[in-house]
């Protein structure tokens, strides 16, 4: 037990940092909050649509505890390092802020950024290629893949799980069985269906009907964000609730420029060496030591269509302020970056999508387009983070 105080103080600390940002004070009780998480999915926050739970997994504080126990827990990865909660860090949106590319187990690298699991039940496309579409099924990817949690097969996980003790408990309650792949998928699924930040301050402007809860730049970026930027083209925004997806795949020309400065690198590249002491160096010294970077086709890799060359799904602007760095290789670190890409016209290549275009925004426009970003961010997050770490994870 020793072992696990420090962490748990530093977690606990950190919920109350984040929670003080977010401005909730929420502290989840270790006995009820999976009440709490469930109600919450069964009636979303201001601003969502109701999450549509599949009908063979209705949620339940059993599925919901079991689901967050399994999330945590590093032994179920080869060499009882990785969890799912490194990667999608709840102290970090979700998501992991000091990562580009994710990486796995062993420091093996991925091609892709993390995204949010924040409000990831409400979404019928997953991965940033939309090659799965349920949570149920989704987990089997990561479970397995070389370069994340690396099991030799899902079998293995489940034979793993049934040779522990607490969870032979923890699914009888939930599904009086025991575990099988199927039950570790619906757990997973209801908790991650239980993460849901709305009630933005945008939410309680655009859908509450008060008009004090964002200020004169946000409903400034709005107009822009529905107007001049034809960002909601994508980006959708409903009459009772916004998810600002479409769920669809679009070239908006930004994998393509990243793979034409993929294969045209710089000579020479900065790099920190201490504090505040940059050198620069020689490319092909970096690149001999480091994994190469890797072509990303986006859609492409799923369907093998030439039309989804570099397509990539939508994704929601919900909680951008603690989801950074942004696009599917996380290579923008922030939303000025971001919106600087949109009004130069994306690539600029003709075969982009034609809604992204030179928008030729003022300065002052692309401050209040931000702005908008800006209060997409749930004051939620802290009841999340708590519920999250409501117990030190035991994997051991
Ligand atoms: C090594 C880091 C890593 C680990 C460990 C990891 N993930 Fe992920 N996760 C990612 C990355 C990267 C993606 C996006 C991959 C892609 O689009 O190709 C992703 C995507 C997802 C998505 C889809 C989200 C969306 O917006 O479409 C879900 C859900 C998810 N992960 C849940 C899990 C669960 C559950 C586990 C544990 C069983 C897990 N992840 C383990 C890095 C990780
Ligand atoms: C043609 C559809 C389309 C339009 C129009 C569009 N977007 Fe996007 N947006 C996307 C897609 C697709 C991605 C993912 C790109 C990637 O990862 O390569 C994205 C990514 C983003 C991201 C990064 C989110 C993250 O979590 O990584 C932000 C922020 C964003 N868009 C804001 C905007 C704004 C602001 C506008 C208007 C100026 C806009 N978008 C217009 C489709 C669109």
């Amino acid at each position: 037990m020793r072992q696990l105080f420090l962490p748990y103080i530093i977690a606990s600390f950190l919920n109350w940092a984040v929670s003080a940002h977010a401005q909730s004070q929420c502290i989840a009780d270790a006995q009820d909050w999976s009440e709490t998480a469930l109600k919450r999915s069964l009636s979303a926050p201001l601003g969502l649509p109701p999450v549509l739970h599949p009908y063979d997994n209705s949620p339940s504080v059993a599925k919901i505890e079991l689901g967050r126990k399994l999330f945590f827990d590093r032994r179920l990865s080869i060499n009882r390092t990785m969890s799912c909660a490194m990667c999608h860090v709840p102290e970090q949106g979700f998501t992991n802020w000091e990562l580009s590319t994710a990486i796995g187990v062993e420091g093996r690298s991925l091609k892709r950024n993390s995204p949010s699991i924040l409000n990831v039940g409400h979404l019928n496309v997953l991965f940033h290629d939309g090659r799965d579409h349920a949570l149920e099924t989704q987990f089997i990817g990561p479970l397995t893949a070389r370069n994340e949690m690396a099991n030799p097969s899902a079998g293995y996980v489940v034979t793993l799980l049934n040779k522990l003790p607490e969870y032979a408990l923890m699914f009888e309650d939930a599904f009086e069985a025991q575990a099988s792949l199927d039950r570790i998928g619906m757990a997973l699924g209801a908790y991650q269906r239980s993460v849901l930040a709305g009630n933005s301050p945008f939410d309680q402007w655009h859908f509450g009907g008060d008009e004090a809860a964002v200020s004169a730049d946000v409903k400034r970026g709005f107009q822009i964000f529905t107007g001049k930027g034809n960002c909601s083209a994508c980006h959708l925004i409903g009459d009772d609730h916004a998810l600002f997806t479409d769920e669809r795949f679009h070239d908006t020309g930004y994998a393509q420029l990243r793979d034409i400065e993929r294969q045209n690198p710089p000579t020479s590249i900065p790099v920190q060496v201490a504090p505040g002491v940059v050198h620069e160096m020689a490319f092909s010294k970096i690149h001999s030591v480091s994994a190469k970077r890797e072509a990303d086709l986006g859609r492409y890799e799923v369907t093998e269509d030439p039309a989804d060359r570099w397509r990539f799904r939508t994704p929601s602007l919900r909680n951008l302020t603690v989801t950074p760095p942004y696009m599917h290789d996380g290579h923008f670190s922030t939303l000025s970056e971001v919106i600087e890409f949109y009004n130069q016209g994306g690539s600029q290549i003709s075969s982009q999508d034609p809604r992204i275009r030179p928008l030729g925004l003022t300065g002052v426009e692309m401050r209040d387009l931000e702005a908008f970003l800006q209060s997409l961010t749930s004051p939620d997050l802290g009841c999340l983070i708590s519920e999250a770490r409501v117990s030190p994870p035991d994997n051991h």
